[in-house]
């Protein structure tokens, strides 16, 4: 027997509210099956394939934030107080203006450039495009670094991707539809409040949410879903008890102090990293092939953290920046530094009545001769997972290493810092033979596995060899030749 709140959203010009949803009900199936929303469509039903992207609208300091998500994995629930819109809804919602039967300019573009075949794919792809014509608020045509980027969660088995990018440069020309995010706004403020109460709970001050947790220590914390999502729709688990962390005010803040940056546990991945990216620039490929948009859109960094992966990428840049975790429970907040939090696979020292509240990371150094690198190896480029992480941030003084630290993932049974390596460079000459030697010590550092992502071998190699690219990149070698390397230094 269901104990769960009205779940009340703003769609189509109108607040909807549904009775009895169960806590684990995924949005998808709320769409398709109970308001027979059937334009957006399943096909993975684990986040990979974009086929159920929607866009949520949220009411925040900055005005009405739009994500697209994945509707497959993400709760039903957790749409509680936000505007939703399906591909259905573009000429549907009046706070679009456009006319019965008229199609938005997204579904414009793709029509005129030929950009649909079976359409299975199609709902998603609108959808995304939707999010980001409203993010690209100019006539001018975005630039293809950017269109792939937000496409970058959605996969087209059969027309390919040229027409549909050719639609997305195309779609600013058209006639124009955008939102008027003030009517939305104003409709969500007529949204009120409900008791925190139920199976499904959704605090939005840390002290409720530490309480609830102390009261509720067997309810399932949700934050983004995005790994919780997947134990649903594939591991086919229920949850009677839902305790969701994402509006808890406190854990959806960065704030900066003078040596550190912090970051709520419940920001979503896709803020965190761009937050990282302001402080280190590098860090942006890395970023950006953190799974795909809609997911980092949904996941959040504490999800990430908490969720305590081996192959995650977050741990291991976390790590070589020297971040901490923040734990906190009604007892009280404990620190401490990243690699310690995990104590075997997935297993770390989160206490049940405690929950991850921020991460702290120390801000950049500005001294010269700081190198921060994040390799990603992974069979695809986008929207993949790592068989190998390495992060490494290391400063040189004098040609010596006077500070390093190293993160690395997928070879270990947790996150780990590769400490014994660190302590071969720690002081030494900057030089190939070093490297070369701290390349030998960090292939012997770790055990990895074989799997279905990489074999054991695989894994050893490459960490050596990514070692071995930091040291061609310090030295000015930005597109690396494999050619022109010797096997020795590969070796
Ligand atoms: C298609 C796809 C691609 C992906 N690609 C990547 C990738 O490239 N790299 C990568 O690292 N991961 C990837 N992931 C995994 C996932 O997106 C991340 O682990 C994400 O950060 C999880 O965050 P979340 O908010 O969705 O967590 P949830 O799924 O909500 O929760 C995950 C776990 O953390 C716990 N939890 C969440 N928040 C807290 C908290 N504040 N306190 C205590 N416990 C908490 C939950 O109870 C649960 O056990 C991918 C997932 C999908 C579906
Ligand atoms: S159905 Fe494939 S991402 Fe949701
Ligand atoms: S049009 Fe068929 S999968 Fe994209």
């Amino acid at each position: 027997m269901t104990d769960t709140l009205p779940l009340r959203f703003f769609h189509r010009g109108q607040v909807v509210s549904l009775s009895n949803v169960p806590p684990d009900r995924t949005l998808l199936d709320m769409l398709r099956e109970d308001l027979s929303c059937k334009g957006t469509k399943e096909g993975c039903g684990e986040g990979d394939c974009g086929a159920c992207t929607v866009v949520l609208g949220q009411a925040s300091p900055q005005g009405l934030q739009l994500r697209a998500i994945n509707s497959c994995i993400r709760l039903a629930h957790s749409v509680d107080g936000l505007a939703l819109w399906t591909v259905e809804d573009l000429s549907a919602d009046p706070a679009l203006g456009l006319g019965a039967g008229q199609l938005h300019p997204v579904q414009q573009a793709l029509v005129d450039c030929h950009a649909s075949q079976c359409g299975f794919c199609t709902p998603g792809f609108v959808m995304s495009l939707f999010a980001f014509y409203e993010a690209h608020d100019r006539a001018d045509a975005p630039d293809r670094a950017s269109v792939e980027r937000a496409l970058s969660g959605n996969l087209c088995r059969c027309t390919g991707y040229r027409p549909i990018v050719d639609a997305a440069q195309r779609m600013t020309a058209l006639p124009p539809a955008r939102l008027d995010r003030q009517v939305v706004l104003d409709a969500l403020s007529q949204i009120a409040p409900q008791p925190v109460r139920g199976d499904y709970l959704r605090p939005s001050q840390l002290t409720e949410l530490l309480r609830l947790r102390a009261e509720h220590p067997q309810a399932q914390i949700v934050a983004g879903c995005t790994d919780v999502g997947l134990w649903v729709t594939k591991q086919h688990k229920r949850f009677a008890k839902v305790l969701d962390v994402t509006r808890v005010c406190e854990l959806a803040n960065i704030s900066q102090t003078g040596s550190r940056l912090r970051i709520g546990a419940a920001v979503p991945l896709e803020e965190a990293y761009q937050a990282l990216c302001r402080l280190w620039p590098e860090l942006e490929t890395f970023a950006a092939r953190f799974a795909g948009l809609p997911v980092r859109n949904s996941g959040t960094l504490g999800g990430n953290v908490a969720n305590g992966s081996p192959i995650g990428d977050s741990m291991p840049l976390l790590i070589a920046l020297g971040a901490r975790v923040v734990l906190a429970s009604v007892r009280g907040e404990r620190a401490m530094p990243i690699e310690d939090f995990y104590i075997g696979y997935r297993q770390s020292q989160l206490a049940p009545d405690e929950v991850v509240a921020y991460i702290d990371v120390p801000m950049p150094d500005a001294a010269s001769g700081q190198w921060l690198r994040a390799y990603k190896i992974s069979k695809r480029y986008d929207d993949d997972i790592s068989a190998v992480c390495l992060v490494v941030r290391l400063r040189l003084e004098d040609d010596r290493v006077a500070e390093v630290s190293i993160g690395a993932g997928g070879v270990a049974a947790t996150p780990a810092r590769a400490r014994r390596t660190e302590a071969a460079l720690r002081g030494q000459v900057w030089n190939q033979t070093v490297v070369g030697q701290a390349a030998q010590v960090l292939r012997q550092e770790f055990s990895p596995i074989s799997d279905m992502r990489a074999s054991a071998a695989y894994r050893t190699q490459v960490l050596g060899h990514l070692l071995q690219r930091l040291w061609l990149q310090t030295q000015g070698h930005t597109q690396i030749n494999l050619e022109a390397i010797s096997g020795e230094e590969l070796a």
